[in-house]
């Protein structure tokens, strides 16, 4: 597959957002397509072979109940007949799961928010002048199925993922 040249974050910078991978075996399956593409748009970077960092939109929110985030990774093959669009991740978090949701892959006018994994999040150690949360047991939606053609049950692992902001103060 082709990808698409982006800046990386400059070394020595603590790449704050939100560092996931999605579905590794899923970037694999696209990667192994003669016709496959990936690309990466809106901020969004690629850190190393696995990881995409999503910036951070303006922190945590004054509850601590959702992190935003901006980038757009989309995925193509199969004649055009596959297409997968991450876009502007949202963490809300909930009772004791949190939900990642991300803009309609379709990007229709008015078009809700589509839930796509849900996960433990929790505080993580952080470097000096950062927070961390971890993200884990993370697991597809029933909407998320869909968006990968229900070839994989609701339920699916999905990669864990951390949320890195700046501290506070
Ligand atoms: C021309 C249409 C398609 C063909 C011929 C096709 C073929 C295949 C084959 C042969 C596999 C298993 C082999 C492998 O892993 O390389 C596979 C896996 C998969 N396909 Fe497709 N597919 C098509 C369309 C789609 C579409 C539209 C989606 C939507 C996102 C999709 C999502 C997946 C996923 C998620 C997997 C499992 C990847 C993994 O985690 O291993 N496929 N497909």
């Amino acid at each position: 597959m082709t990808e698409q040249p982006a800046d990386g974050p400059i070394p020595g910078d603590i790449p704050f957002g939100l560092l996931w991978g999605i579905k590794r075996s899923f970037v694999a399956y696209v990667r192994r397509m003669p016709d496959g593409q990936g690309s990466i748009h809106d901020g969004a970077v690629p850190l190393g072979e696995d990881t995409i960092l999503f910036p951070a939109v303006g922190g945590v929110d004054a509850g601590g109940s959702t992190f935003a985030f901006r980038g757009d990774v989309r995925f193509k093959g199969h004649g055009g007949m596959l297409f997968v669009r991450v876009a502007a991740p949202l963490i809300t978090v909930r009772d004791d799961r949190a939900e990642l949701s991300i803009e309609d892959p379709y990007a229709r006018a008015d078009a809700d928010r589509v839930p796509l994994v849900t996960l433990q999040l929790r505080p993580g150690p952080a470097p000096e002048g950062a927070r961390v949360w971890l993200g884990s047991d993370v697991r597809l939606t029933e909407a998320g199925a869909t968006l990968f053609n229900d070839v994989y049950q609701p339920g699916e692992p999905f990669e864990q993922l951390s949320v890195v902001l700046p501290a506070e103060g």
